[in-house]
């Protein structure tokens, strides 16, 4: 399934998810031209509710545990097929997750915080 959105697409309809277990990650692409054609990154996890609107340009992918469960909200099935942009910008990116798990062994060397 992952295969179907690990590539650089749109939906007709608004691409809702909450989530309900596991971590996974978005890339937004902004509509070349304004200031947001920038791409950037959203990381979501259980809890995590996201609204990826009509047609903006996106991809999703696993984080390394390469586990997520979501409930998908949409009018209909239709709008909820990806419909591919073709120009490959997806592949230069990686889908980089952050979380308690990429902490270092041996804990932080930051200092610790005092008041
Ligand atoms: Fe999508």
């Amino acid at each position: 399934m992952l295969d179907k959105f690990n590539k650089e697409h749109t939906h007709r309809d608004d691409e809702v998810r909450f989530i309900v277990h596991g971590r996974g990650i978005f890339h937004i692409h902004g509509k070349a031209g304004t200031p947001a054609e920038k791409v950037f990154a959203i990381q979501v996890e259980a809890g995590d509710l996201i609204n990826v609107p009509a047609g903006t340009q996106h991809w999703f992918d696993l984080c390394a545990d390469r586990e997520i469960r979501a409930i998908r909200l949409f009018i209909d099935k239709a709008g909820w097929a990806p419909e591919y942009v073709g120009a490959g910008v997806h592949a230069k990116y990686e889908p980089l997750c952050f979380g308690p798990e990429y902490v270092p062994l041996g804990g932080s060397k930051l200092a610790p915080f005092q008041v």
